[in-house]
């Protein structure tokens, strides 16, 4: 039975692991996605197997529960708001960590078991201040994400000390909590404390920065997870733990280079330092509109064209139109591709994944280090729904939150024209001088009804 259940533990592993494998590219991510769950399901039944404490019943009841929940969330949830839902699993995962640590330590303490050895302990700890952390550092992400408290960084004198104050508690405590076993009072403060840390490393990060911060509390769930396998002597959930562990530390990296944010400055947290709205914005900005006719004209007369999608592209469902904006173009030889920005909308892959479900092709797709030459050479931009991603204050406002972002160089093109509802500003928080450039033109409306109108002038003129 021992060795059969190991087999099936390693054939999830070896599952999640071409799971991964496979989401490396978009069109094989749905494969990758089904491998996993197949090898998470194998996991589970073979660790069902395994329980005596509860009965067969009240597990079946707990998993039909759990699935029901799980499907109908993920049936309901609409695309924009997947940043919000992915922080939520986070923090659930930090929790299910914390609280199995927990239940562990206050069941076998007692005076009358035999004491918790080394690993046992070393991991108990490691949970409880990595899945508390986890916990309510997500529930504050997904508050910032839901606009529930604000998106801007809250900061106050002495955070960054008081972090490392409640740090060097924590370790003292621990040492406590494993010397004296039998009192609980060391681990409730442990409790406290890695609660505590969570939120106070993740309120002073600001908006714009979220990006970093979600993959980073991924990657803390995974380590959480994996403590939590030591702890249960359960090879499975500590392959998975570190799979998630690592690549969510992966993930982070790639974020932080799209950020231009140094990984030290982020696990130190406390990164996109409040600054006012008025060091922040420079002098009023004038724009100059265009009307969709103009708009039509202006595509119908350019030969290269260059998209840049972001999040109000995602909030419009605008990709459809944009693919047959996109064959307008086509028919009349025009050079037509999408630069991409690593974290344009809400989510890393975002743009890609709606525009893939327009059957856009995906080497119409560039990444932004290969498109940014690309721009001053360029005919048309057509900015939909993209703020933050094409703002010149990265580059030029040493006040700005976003200050050092890599952007998009799009105001570099000939023409831009820009496909928003409003002077509405970005996720960021500030005020975008690219609308008020000579050379950029706005086209107001729901990016949708919009370039639904472009393209119908568009088949008028051919
Ligand atoms: P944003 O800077 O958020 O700008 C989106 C723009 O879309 C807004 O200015 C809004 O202007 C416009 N918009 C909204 N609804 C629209 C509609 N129906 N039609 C047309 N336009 C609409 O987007 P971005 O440039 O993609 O930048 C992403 C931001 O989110 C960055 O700051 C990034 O750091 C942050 N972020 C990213 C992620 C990941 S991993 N990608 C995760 C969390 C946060 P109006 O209101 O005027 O229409």
């Amino acid at each position: 039975m021992t060795i059969a259940i190991q087999l099936a533990y390693l054939i999830a592993s070896i599952l999640f692991i071409l799971g991964i494998k496979y989401m490396n590219k978009t069109k094989d991510a749905r494969r990758g996605n089904i491998l996993s769950a197949v090898g998470m399901m194998i996991a589970i039944l073979a660790t069902l197997v395994q329980i005596e404490s509860v009965t067969f019943v009240e597990i079946i009841v707990c998993i039909l529960l759990g699935s029901a929940i799980g499907l109908y969330y993920a049936y309901k949830v609409e695309m924009t708001k997947i940043p919000e839902m992915v922080a939520l699993f986070n923090g659930f995962g930090g929790l299910a960590s914390f609280s199995v640590a927990l239940s562990e330590y206050f069941l076998k303490s007692g005076i009358d078991l035999p004491e918790i050895d080394g690993i046992a302990s070393t991991s108990i700890i490691l949970s409880v201040l990595i899945g508390g952390v986890t916990f309510t550092g997500s529930m504050i992400a997904f508050l910032k994400l839901n606009g529930s408290i604000s998106g801007s960084p809250i900061t106050f004198k002495g955070q960054h000390p008081l972090n490392l104050l409640l740090l060097i508690a924590f370790m003292v405590a621990s040492v406590f909590a494993y010397m004296n076993q039998s009192d609980p009072t060391f681990m409730i403060i442990l409790m406290v404390i890695s609660l505590l840390l969570g939120i106070l490393t993740v309120i002073p990060i600001g908006g714009a920065d979220m990006p970093v911060v979600i993959s980073l509390l991924n990657s803390y769930s995974g380590m959480a997870a994996c403590a939590t396998g030591f702890i249960l002597n359960n090879n499975v959930l500590i392959v998975a733990g570190s799979l998630v562990g690592a690549s969510g530390i992966i993930l982070t990296q790639i974020m932080c280079k799209a950020m231009n944010r140094s990984l030290t400055n982020v696990l130190l947290g406390g990164f996109g330092q409040a600054v006012t709205s008025a060091q922040q914005d420079g002098p009023e900005i004038v724009v100059k509109e265009v009307g969709v006719e103009e708009a039509a004209m202006l595509f119908d007369s350019a030969s290269s064209v260059i998209v840049v999608p972001g999040y109000g592209m995602a909030v419009a469902q605008a990709q459809h139109v944009i693919r047959e904006l996109m064959e307008q173009c086509e028919k009349r030889n025009i050079d037509f591709k999408f630069a991409i920005h690593p974290v344009a909308g809400r989510m890393p892959g975002h743009m890609n994944v709606l525009l893939a479900e327009a059957n856009i092709s995906y080497d119409k797709l560039i990444e932004m280090d290969s498109i940014n030459d690309e721009f001053p050479n360029t005919d048309l931009v057509f900015i939909v729904g993209a703020n933050d991603v094409v703002n010149p204050a990265a580059r030029t406002n040493p006040q700005s939150p976003i200050f050092g972002m890599p952007i998009l160089n799009a105001d570099k093109a000939r023409t831009v024209i820009v496909s928003k509802r409003s002077m509405g500003k970005g996720y960021a928080g500030v005020e975008n001088e690219l609308f008020g450039y000579p050379n950029c033109l706005m086209l107001f409306g729901d990016a949708k009804q919009t370039i639904t109108k472009v393209v119908s002038e568009m088949k008028d003129m051919s």
